[in-house]
């Protein structure tokens, strides 16, 4: 079996490889083929990759390209993993929103628009592509702004993109482990957008345990959730938020705390990460040690301000590996060889949260088997979650439409829609700020 990662060249390849390592069962990918347009990083995962592979017998096959066409015909699974813009991009939104005083998080609020405006006609590119070259393959779609992208490459794929995020997933370990809950046998009540979606249950065996959870401050207090929205603020709640909505909940704190940072996150990575490659040109660099180095400093320092802000302290060690890659490897699984699982999955909605159409992507529990993805019926979310979710896919719909018509205006309108973005004039400043940084935008006219 083939699987054709792209943007292979990428820091969190070597996380996917490793989990390819460990799957020894019937059926399994036998070939890995790097997609990248840099060749330089290509050569670096290589070697983190060769490193890896060097005590396990039958290890996938590796190759690298940077001819997109080649990387994609004859694919079974294709995992989409692209940064148009790169990290320096990364950067960029980040300081242009920052300078408007609102926030440029890769994903949320202004920061996760300018980035869906620069990737969303790139994905659309690989999706045509994919159906022409691949038809038969699935895409596994990791890029961030990742409902988004999604959402807009099955509008060429159908249900054949799938898109995935570690984050539902770590929420409903962390809550089924406190609860005393072994996480493999519970199901997570999980439904909304991607990096916005709430729990509103756990069953183990039938039996809803969350409200135990939600009824004991000192429980409630020991995990991470806990710790950054604070037990109060859950109680009120009557739900556990993906950790994403403390960019919503304490937005004021969350934008005040990312203006004072000396390095915003994206900055961060982009240096730690240049650094990193830099170190993968010499020869004689143990690849493998270094990489594992730079992804501990990364995992440790994730979303660091809002911690800092919540006073949440240090991330639990179990914490620290995210394990989207456990999640992709279960998903090419259960499809490869029809184990039937259920998993937190971006995908379109056909009818599960009825407040949406079916077009639209969402993260919600679905079964899957052979033929994909199917999610599960849910219960309505309550309305102030209803007003976020439909607030965000408004959002979304327009990115979308900026992207196919190349509509300036309809880019002003999505960031001016969202409900991060407090006026229609920042809307127009940050679309000045991002056309002039962002080469990628230059289509929006
Ligand atoms: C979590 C999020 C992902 C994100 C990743 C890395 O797993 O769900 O969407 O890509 O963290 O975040 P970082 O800030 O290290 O790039
Ligand atoms: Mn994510």
């Amino acid at each position: 079996m083939k699987l054709t990662i792209l943007g292979g060249g990428g820091f969190r390849v070597p996380l996917v490889y490793g989990a390819l390592l460990t799957d020894r069962g019937e059926g399994r990918v036998t070939e890995v083929v790097l997609h990248d347009l840099d060749d330089s990083r290509l050569y670096a995962v290589a070697r983190v990759l060769a490193e890896q592979a060097a005590t396990v017998p039958d290890a996938p096959t590796v190759t690298a390209t940077t001819d997109l066409d080649e990387a994609l015909r004859g694919a079974d699974f294709i995992f989409s993993a692209i940064r148009v813009g790169g990290l320096e991009g990364r950067a960029n939104d980040e300081r242009v929103a920052l300078a408007q005083g609102v926030l440029g998080q890769e994903t949320v609020g202004a920061g996760g628009i300018a980035y869906g405006l620069r990737t969303v006609p790139v994905a659309v590119d690989i999706a045509q592509r994919v159906a022409r070259l691949a038809p038969d393959a699935w895409v596994i779609n990791f890029t961030n702004p990742a409902g988004l992208v999604t959402e807009a490459m099955s509008r060429h794929l159908g249900d054949r993109v799938i898109g995935i995020c570690d984050s539902p997933v770590g929420l409903g370990r962390r809550i089924a482990t406190v609860l005393g809950a072994n996480p493999r046998e519970a199901f997570i009540d999980y439904v909304g957008l991607n990096h916005l979606g709430w729990v509103r249950g756990l069953r183990v065996a039938g039996r809803d345990e969350l409200p135990r959870l939600l009824a004991d401050p000192d429980l409630l207090g020991s995990f991470e959730e806990g710790k950054l929205f604070g037990t109060d603020w859950l109680q009120s709640l009557g739900a556990i938020p993906n950790e994403y909505l403390h960019y919503y909940y304490f937005n004021r704190e969350t934008v005040r705390a990312y203006s004072e940072v000396e390095k915003t996150r994206g900055a961060f990575l982009r240096d730690q990460q240049a650094q990193f490659y830099d170190e993968m040109k010499r020869p004689d660099t143990a690849a493998l040690t270094a990489w594992d180095r730079t992804r501990a400093e990364r995992e440790a320092t994730y979303m660091a301000e809002n911690r800092e802000t919540a006073g949440a302290g240090e991330r639990d060690a179990d914490d620290l590996s995210g394990g989207y890659e456990k999640v992709a490897l279960a998903l090419m699984r259960a499809i490869a060889r029809d184990e039937r699982t259920t998993l937190i999955l971006n995908v379109r909605n056909q009818g599960a949260l009825s407040v949406l159409d079916a077009d639209a992507v969402i993260e919600v529990p679905c079964l899957v088997d052979a033929n994909g993805a199917h999610p599960v019926a849910v219960d309505p979310l309550p309305d102030h979650a209803t007003g976020l979710v439909c607030a965000v896919k408004g959002v979304e719909r327009e990115i979308l439409a900026a992207a196919e018509n190349g509509s300036r205006t309809t880019a002003v309108k999505a960031f001016a829609l969202h409900p991060l973005v407090d006026s229609v004039n920042v809307a127009r400043r940050l679309v000045e700020g991002y056309t002039e940084v962002h080469p990628g935008l230059a289509y929006l006219k």
